[in-house]
């Protein structure tokens, strides 16, 4: 029979004759630890393998293990024995030298013992696929040894508590098919498997956690950023693919989200699928300003709302103090007329309007019908600060031929900048969109026009504004509703590392650029001065066909030129109003000017629109000029010179 020896008795003797002993099953027993054990199956209805006999050593059970000396339970493990209903308290807590602990696989319901804390020395916890309830105990945050916990599969509820940072040794936390909600934390322990999917998670997730696989993040409310897609705050809807985008900005008005969907598809970016697009700004209130007279009204029919009392545009209401609160903040520039709920922006429906290197542009319909273009910036470098200070300088910029910027958002997943629509579309749009298939032709007048438009624009920004555009082409020209034209996109390349290129576009980046990187108003001038021979020439500066010569624009402008002058030069459907050859031909030196190679030989742009006013003016007032638009003067057929 077992003849129990104390452990601690030290007897030499004792512990010789228990060595000898050792072989004919006398044996030490643990109990403390076998109370405990007792207490717990007695209060636990569980299966009949489960015949823990109470005339034999603790140590022997089903599912206990002992250390050498058999002083104390260091495993217990009893997976799928059908054990039921709550863990009662003040039994498995007093297993107080347990390494491991598994109960996973029966039907355990019930909240997890807060006596649980008293298990200092556990190093894996196996609870899954139970029926426990109840929040995230944080008697198991004080568990410091714990390097696997396993509570995948049950009906726990509540937050992700920070304090899992207690846990520095944790490798694996296995959190999945719970109903665990709110933000998950910053988890900095090495863990080498993770899993929260199927929760009610929502937020970002956190850079520590963005290793693991997008399933381990799936099935959650609106958890959103590295490796799943990024932060929306407005949220995207499904896709539901039904119709074909285009990125044509003069598209009519497009279906709801879905079409969205679909162009983010079409356009094959996993990342822009989220879109956020929707985003933008629901319901738009807007404000007139009368001291604000200058800025153009935003192209858009809605009516004038007054701000409501408590829903107001002002930077109080969008700053709290919470960080829920800092990741919705949309800031609204001075004198902006807008104010959006970002809560209102699920019902906004959107479309693509285009992608460039820095990020896409959507636009935006918010219920009231409103529309708003929000730009969704990526790879974004600077500071918070250092973003707010440009975005404060931008939104400082009034000028009728300048698209003001309304809006920004910013937090560490998403950066948005809001401004006007321009329902007519842009310059690009109109002279290259879908040339010869009944389209009306772009005509001179008109063509000047936007030219000069865009000319103010820019000098605007460079003398009032202080501000580089860095991005002139023609899609950034955009027609207001008087046919006037105004200048986007500008002044955000500080807003980017240096792996971004410049002035994105080659075909409109001056030849210094390439090297020094640095955008100047000088390297502004070279590319308006390459917008006005696209103007003329009616060629993309970025054409397939130029590139294939290995030239670009200007110097195709100059080889033909040198030779022939005039007649080749030009665009085909500018060929047939003669009475302008002369003034398209001084327009034509100013272009050349500009697009000088050495960036002290190119003009200001206060000297460009001085000289292009005055070639207006001459013919203006004169008034020789024909309408251009005379339907009677040939529409299709080109009269040579
Ligand atoms: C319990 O163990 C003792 C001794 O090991 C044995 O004699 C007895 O039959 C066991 N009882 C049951 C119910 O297994
Ligand atoms: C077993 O107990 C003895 C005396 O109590 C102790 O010296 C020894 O280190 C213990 N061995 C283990 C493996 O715990
Ligand atoms: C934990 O253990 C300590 C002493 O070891 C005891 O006083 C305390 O009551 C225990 N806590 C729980 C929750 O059982
Ligand atoms: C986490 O650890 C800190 C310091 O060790 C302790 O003060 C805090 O109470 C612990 N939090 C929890 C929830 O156990
Ligand atoms: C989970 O908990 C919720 C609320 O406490 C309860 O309604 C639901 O029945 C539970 N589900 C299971 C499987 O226990
Ligand atoms: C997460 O969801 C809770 C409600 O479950 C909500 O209060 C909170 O604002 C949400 N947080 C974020 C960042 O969406
Ligand atoms: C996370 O758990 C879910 C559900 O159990 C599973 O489908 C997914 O594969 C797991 N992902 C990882 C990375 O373990």
């Amino acid at each position: 029979m077992a003849v129990v020896f104390d452990s601690g008795s030290g007897s030499l003797v004792l512990w010789f004759i228990s060595l000898l002993l050792l072989g004919a099953k006398v044996k030490s027993e643990p109990t403390q630890d076998r109370r405990a054990l007792l207490a717990f199956i007695n209060q636990t209805p569980h299966a009949n393998r489960v015949q823990w006999n109470s005339s034999g050593s603790a140590c022997d059970w089903f599912g206990v293990l002992c250390d050498a000396n058999r002083s104390y339970v260091s495993t217990l493990r009893l997976p799928g024995v059908g054990l039921v209903g709550p863990i009662p308290s003040n039994t498995l807590g007093r297993l107080s030298q347990l390494r491991v602990l598994s109960l996973r696989s029966n039907r355990l319901s019930g909240e997890i013992p807060s006596d649980f804390s008293n298990l200092t020395l556990l190093r894996s916890l196996y609870l899954q696929n139970n029926e426990l309830s109840g929040e995230f105990p944080l008697s198991l945050t004080r568990l410091t040894r714990l390097t696997r916990l396993d509570l995948s599969s049950n009906n726990l509820t509540g937050p992700i508590p920070f304090s899992v940072n207690n846990l520095t040794h944790l490798t694996a936390l296995l959190l999945q098919d719970n109903g665990f909600s709110g933000t998950l934390p910053s988890i900095a322990a090495g863990l080498d498997k993770f899993n929260v999917s199927n929760n009610d998670l929502n937020g970002s997730i956190p850079e520590t956690l963005a290793k693991f696989p997008a399933s381990a993040f799936a099935g959650n409310s609106d958890l959103c950023g590295k490796p799943l897609p990024p932060c929306n705050p407005f949220f995207p809807p499904a896709p539901s693919p039904s119709e074909i985008p285009t990125p044509n900005p003069v598209k009519k008005k497009s279906k709801k989200l879905s079409t969205i969907a679909i162009v983010l598809i079409a356009v094959g970016s996993a990342v822009v699928a989220f879109l956020l697009l929707v985003f933008l700004l629901l319901c738009l209130k807007k404000r007139h300003r009368q001291r604000t007279s200058k800025t153009p009204k935003p192209p858009v029919t809605t009516r004038a709302v007054p701000v409501e009392a408590g829903t107001s545009s002002s930077k109080d209401d969008i700053t709290g103090g919470s960080t829920e609160a800092e990741r919705n903040r949309l800031v609204f520039l001075e004198g902006g007329i807008f104010s959006f709920d970002l809560e209102d922006l699920l019902r906004a429906s959107a479309e693509v309007l285009g992608k460039g290197s820095v990020g896409t542009s959507y636009k935006a319909v918010l219920e009231e019908g409103t529309t708003v273009v929000v730009k969704r910036l990526k790879d974004v470098v600077v500071t918070k600060r250092e973003f707010e200070m440009q975005m404060e300088l931008l939104g400082k910029i009034k000028h009728e031929n300048v698209v003001p910027l309304r809006a920004y958002y910013y937090s560490k997943d998403e950066k948005l900048l809001v401004s006007d629509f321009m329902p007519a579309g842009s310059l690009s749009a109109l002279l290259h969109g879908s040339r010869g298939s009944g389209r009306t032709p772009l005509e001179w007048d008109n063509r000047f026009r936007i030219a000069l438009g865009a000319a103010r624009g820019l000098r605007h920004l460079h003398l009032s504004g202080k501000v580089v555009h860095g991005n002139i082409k023609a899609s950034n020209v955009l027609l207001r509703p008087d046919q006037d034209a105004a200048v986007t996109d500008y002044g955000i390349n500080k807003l980017f590392g240096t792996s971004t290129p410049p002035n994105r576009v080659a075909g409109y980046r001056a030849p210094e650029v390439v090297e020094t990187r640095k955008l100047t108003f000088k390297s502004d001038v070279y590319s308006f001065g390459v917008l006005l021979l696209e103007i003329l020439t009616g060629k993309a500066p970025n054409q397939a066909s130029l590139s294939e010569e290995g030239i670009d624009l200007p110097r195709w402008v100059q080889s033909v030129v040198r030779e022939e002058w005039t007649a080749e030069v030009f665009d085909a459907e500018l060929v047939r109003y003669h009475n302008v050859e002369e003034e398209m031909v001084q327009l034509l030196q100013i272009a050349m000017v500009c697009v000088s190679t050495v960036p002290d030989h190119r003009p200001a742009m206060q000297e460009v629109v001085r000289k292009m006013e005055e070639l207006n003016r001459g013919e203006t007032d004169d008034g020789l000029r024909q309408s251009s638009d005379d339907p009677s003067k040939g529409s299709g057929a080109h009269t040579p010179p």
